[in-house]
């Protein structure tokens, strides 16, 4: 199983903490951010990885994270030369797909929740696209999926400004082989970016779309603003103390894949 973390962009809500740093090296709680999406792919059974990120910022990534080896995967590197969209992270990564599914995580999201890794093992069968669903209290900064009474997606929409449903998309997908001719063939938006949400209302079109909601309980942050930064640094503090495991941490995850085989 394949998986890539996009981890470019400009982090300008960060500023000036990004400045000079990309965003998914700051630290949260007690590990850089790219630890956390790293981990989630593990849980999900990926076993190649493909780090997309700044130009500039390449070499830190590979002096973090190396071959993979350390965590029993293998990692490879691409660079995205301008943050142009989160669509180009299939083109970007079509020789490292080989035409097989993958999963498409962020290098912001964090995700957390019981049985969370066994749902997600469970998509490489996925015929299209499977995205989430998760319910939020503010969705006009997310993509917006609204859903008909037998949870089929009918529309989605990027950022609107009066949502239909309260249902955002979070930063993890998958798709299969057809996500590269679709983002082929995607224009830029009006913010000069290729959506993923443009790439994702192909696949609903197609009838090849799949949403499955997360379910209550499941912690879902994306890791982008002071505010939601420090939230995910406290909840992985909390966790952690009060249960006594290690949470977003690459290894610990291989370890608990491994032995639930
Ligand atoms: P965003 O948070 O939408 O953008 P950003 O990281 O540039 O931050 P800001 O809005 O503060 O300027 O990006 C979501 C994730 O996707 C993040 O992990 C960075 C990554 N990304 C890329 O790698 N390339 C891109 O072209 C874009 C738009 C985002």
């Amino acid at each position: 199983m394949k998986g890539v973390i996009l981890a470019g962009g400009s982090g300008t809500r960060l500023h000036p903490l990004t400045k000079v740093i990309s965003k998914q090296l700051l630290p949260v709680y007690d590990k850089p951010m790219i630890y956390y999406p790293l981990t989630t792919l593990i849980l999900a059974g990926v076993k190649e990885v493909l780090v997309i990120t700044r130009p500039e910022d390449a070499p830190s990534f590979q002096a973090l994270l190396g071959d993979g080896s350390e965590f029993g995967v293998s990692i490879s590197y691409a660079h995205q030369a301008k943050p142009a969209g989160l669509a180009q992270a299939p083109l970007i990564a079509e020789e490292f797909l080989n035409g097989d599914g993958f999963y498409l995580i962020l290098g912001d999201n964090f995700l957390y929740g019981s049985g969370l890794g066994r749902k997600l093992q469970n998509l490489s069968s996925v015929d299209g696209a499977k995205v989430f669903a998760y319910k939020v209290s503010d969705p006009t900064a997310y993509g917006v999926v609204e859903l008909d009474p037998t949870g089929r997606p009918i529309s989605i929409e990027e950022k609107p400004k009066t949502p239909k449903s309260d249902l955002a998309i979070p930063g993890l997908y998958y798709f299969d082989k057809d996500i590269v001719e679709i983002c082929r063939k995607l224009k830029p938006s009006s913010r000069g970016e290729l959506e993923i949400t443009d790439a994702i209302k192909e696949y609903m079109s197609r009838g090849k779309l799949a949403v499955e909601v997360l379910p209550m309980g499941t912690a879902w942050l994306d890791m982008g603003s002071f505010e939601s930064l420090l939230e995910a640094g406290e909840f992985v503090h909390i966790v952690q103390s009060r249960q006594g495991i290690l949470i977003g941490d690459p290894a610990t995850a291989m370890h608990v894949r491994n032995n639930s085989k």
